[in-house]
């Protein structure tokens, strides 16, 4: 399966006002959303989600940043989801991510840079099994 993938506006996203600028890029580049929701990673969640970063240095600084308010996540459908949705959001550094991105538009910084899209088709599947149930996936 390659069709879909697992986005997140960040905290940094929805507290600066971006939800429906980024949502509008997604489905302007031909997205389709078929699941959506407002939620808020606990420190369990976010430990989980970005366990293969713990031994990384800023890992104690992105579970307290990703766990401070709410997100959005929802999966997203298109021919190619994972890759394309990565150029669609640029590079992790907002200052090295290409003109006209969701992370040049909208990231503060490298730490807080407004969305998540999953590396994988595999890693898709297991994160958007993470945050919906099968009810709310349409
Ligand atoms: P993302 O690529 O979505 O998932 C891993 C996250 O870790 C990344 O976004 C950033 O939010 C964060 N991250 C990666 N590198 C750094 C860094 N050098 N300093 C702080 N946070 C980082």
């Amino acid at each position: 399966m390659n069709n879909i993938t697992l986005m997140m506006i960040k905290p940094d996203g929805v507290e600066n006002g971006h939800i429906g600028n980024i949502l509008e890029k997604a489905t302007s580049s031909g997205f389709k959303i078929k699941a959506l929701k407002l939620t808020q990673l606990t420190q369990q969640d976010a430990e989980h989600f970005y366990s293969v970063h713990k031994e990384r240095p800023f890992y104690i600084e992105l579970v307290a940043f990703m766990t401070r308010g709410p997100i959005v996540a929802a999966i997203l459908e298109k021919e190619n989801a994972v890759s394309d949705f990565r150029t669609l959001i640029g590079a992790t550094n907002p200052k090295e991510a290409a003109d006209g991105t969701i992370r040049k538009l909208y990231a503060t910084s490298m730490g807080e840079n407004a969305v998540h899209g999953s590396d994988s088709d595999e890693n898709a599947a297991i994160e958007a099994a993470f945050h919906f149930a099968k009810r709310e996936r349409f």
